[in-house]
């Protein structure tokens, strides 16, 4: 499908645009909502960010079904992922947390809204995400892959899932963490929504169960090199590009993939991951698996 990184930009910029249009009416304005608490939900939501979740569920359902409506019907996925993490970033800047004051090139929400509008936000934009995954019914979706992805939403951003890997993250701070411990938090904070990313596009476009197990694997891969290589932009990268504050994880004294095995080793496993991420769809029988390649590629050489 897409074939020069000229066309790889185009698309990664018309489909954040296609995501945020939607999302601009994802709380419905007739909603009877404390203005303030409605603010503070914009305020992060419409921050921008790269959309790389909701991208992941609309790539994927074009890679297994490349027709307009495969994406349409996806898109409630896509908000709602979007939504999650969204969330997660407001929960994750706390002071409870990474204490961090700068997001997606903002004052993070606590600083403007106050920490108890930013924490119910964050719990606001989370429940908000099932009813907007649920509405999906209503575009076409059959109603047991509607109901698949809501279970495995509830997994993977949950308690065994994202939250889970986010808790080990803040008890990690406290003691010794192996590569081992690391490689699971990391896969449980941050793969995880990826990989129910992926699966979801799956979903919207009706795979079978190994196009499923392909793209959960490539989701697998590449969310791990996303968080190594966010290990690796917090050491070296730069503040102004990426929209929050380098140095984060020292400050709270994160074990991270280059504060265990440098940031050579680091660099060399994002190459590593995202050639077995692109192994992964390569062989399997989807439509057009060009484009997850290419957004593969183009994420491990990221500098935000
Ligand atoms: C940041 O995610 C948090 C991680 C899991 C590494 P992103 O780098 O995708 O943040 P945005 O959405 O572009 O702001
Ligand atoms: C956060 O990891 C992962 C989440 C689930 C939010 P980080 O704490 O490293 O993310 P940043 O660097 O603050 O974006
Ligand atoms: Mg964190
Ligand atoms: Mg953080
Ligand atoms: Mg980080």
């Amino acid at each position: 499908m897409t074939t020069t990184s000229e066309e790889l930009q185009t698309y990664l910029y018309d489909r954040r645009r296609l995501v945020e249009s939607a999302l601009r009416s994802a709380i419905p304005s007739d909603w009877r909502i404390p203005p303030q608490l409605r603010e503070a939900v914009e305020y992060s939501l419409h921050a921008g960010g790269k959309r790389l979740r909701p991208i992941f569920v609309l790539a994927a359902a074009e890679s297994v079904a490349g027709d307009p409506v495969t994406v349409e019907r996806a898109m409630p996925f896509a908000m709602a992922v979007e939504m999650i993490h969204t969330y997660s970033l407001i929960h994750d800047d706390l002071p409870a947390m990474d204490n961090d004051d700068l997001r997606r090139g903002r004052p993070t929400n606590h600083k403007v809204y106050g920490e108890a509008m930013a924490i119910l936000a964050g719990d606001g934009l989370l429940t908000q995400a099932f009813h907007t995954a649920s509405r999906s019914a209503e575009l076409g979706v059959p109603a047991d892959r509607v109901l698949a992805v809501i279970a495995e939403l509830s997994r993977f951003a949950g308690l065994p899932g994202m939250v889970g890997g986010q808790a080990d993250d803040m008890l990690g701070e406290q003691g010794i963490t192996t590569l081992e411990q690391l490689e699971n938090i990391h896969l449980r904070k941050t793969s995880d929504l990826i990989v129910f990313s992926l699966r979801a596009g799956g979903h919207a476009a009706e795979s079978g169960d190994s196009q499923l197990q392909a793209l959960g694997l490539f989701g697998r891969n590449v969310g791990l090199a996303f968080q190594i290589q966010d290990d690796i932009l917090d050491l070296s990268g730069d503040e102004s590009k990426l929209g929050k504050p380098v140095n984060s994880d020292e400050k709270q004294a994160k074990v991270t993939y280059p504060y265990l095995i440098g940031l050579d080793e680091s660099r060399k496993r994002v190459v590593r991951l995202t050639d077995e991420a692109k192994e992964a769809v390569a062989g399997a029988a989807l439509g057009d698996p060009q484009l997850l390649l290419q957004i593969a590629d183009y994420m491990a050489g990221r500098d935000h």
